[in-house]
């Protein structure tokens, strides 16, 4: 059996399959329409979101499925105490395959060492967002159509946005990849990311503080808000919350086939006015996740 915990689970052929399968799946939608049928995904979402439980709940529909699961750890028993391990070997009685956000890094992993059933990682805490990444890098061969020479900007939070983490390890494995890090002092990427994925796979990086300093070179401009959940300071988050703002001026000297990406949600790093420029992909990134997603489904059922 096997779970989807962090991006390095998947071999760079087994991703470049999923992207082949989603493709498909945007082409011939009705070719997947009963793939799944009697088939039970748990969506256990211990932390908000609407994007990653949405699509993934509307991925197994799609493929003739039913959903089950809570959005918050209150309307679940972990509220009177129950494990993460206990839990999963309950809910693994009652569906085929689950997916997982948790705020604690690792309990996805956890779960996977109790689980019955695949265990898809839907993000820990400011650790890994796989799906996320495999929605990015679908994003990216649709919308630029390679995954091979590409420079690209990531820009925000790069500390706790586990996006970017994810994102960096998943393209430190394709060819010619140079990464601008942007981002204010108290927001770099963390040094085990640089060391362990950049520098170990003798990746370029520049880092700087300035959204405008490399714009004429990015093929991709990945923003990401500042994670207010995960900070210990709240004044710390306000000083920092609107470091960047992208605007349509900013942009003016950026490439015209720039990919502009962002997980979502937004909060103030990426002005209104971006949205109608024909390089804003980030709602169309949001679509493509629930293809990717249906691709991993069938993946992890063993599905033909
Ligand atoms: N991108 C993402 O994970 O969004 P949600 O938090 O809404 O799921």
């Amino acid at each position: 059996m096997k779970h989807l915990i962090d991006i390095k689970d998947l071999s760079v052929k087994e991703i470049d399959d999923l992207i082949e399968v989603a493709k498909d799946i945007i082409n011939h939608r009705d070719n997947y329409s009963h793939k799944c049928d009697g088939k039970k995904l748990a969506t256990l979402f211990f932390e908000p979101s609407t994007r990653t439980r949405l699509s993934f709940e509307a991925a197994m529909m799609e493929l003739g499925g039913n959903v089950l699961g809570f959005s918050e750890a209150s309307s679940s028993s972990v509220s009177k105490g129950e494990t993460v391990a206990d839990t999963i070997q309950v809910v693994g009685c009652y569906a085929d395959i689950i997916a997982m956000r948790h705020p604690k890094e690792g309990a996805p992993y956890v779960a996977s060492v109790k689980s019955t059933v695949p265990i898809i990682n839907a993000g820990d805490g400011g650790h890994n967002h796989p799906t996320q990444t495999l929605t990015d890098l679908l994003t990216i061969k649709c919308e630029k159509g390679r995954l091979d020479n590409l420079t690209i900007g990531l820009c925000g939070d790069l500390k706790f946005g586990r996006t970017v983490h994810s994102l960096i390890t998943a393209m430190a494995r394709y060819n010619n990849i140079k990464i601008v890090l942007i981002s204010p002092d108290e927001l770099k990427l963390p040094e085990y990311v640089k060391k362990e994925v950049l520098e170990k796979n003798n990746i370029e990086y520049v880092e700087t503080k300035d959204i405008e300093e490399y714009m004429s070179e990015l093929d991709i401009l990945y923003m990401t808000r500042v994670q207010k959940e995960r900070f210990f300071n709240e004044a710390d988050y306000i000083r920092l919350k609107d470091y960047y703002i992208l605007n349509k001026d900013k942009l003016k000297v950026a490439k015209n086939d720039l990919c502009i990406m962002h997980p979502l949600p937004r909060v103030n790093e990426i002005s209104t006015d971006v949205d109608d420029d024909p390089r804003a992909c980030y709602f169309k990134q949001a679509n493509y996740g629930k293809y990717i997603r249906m691709a991993l489904i069938l993946k992890l059922l063993e599905v033909k």
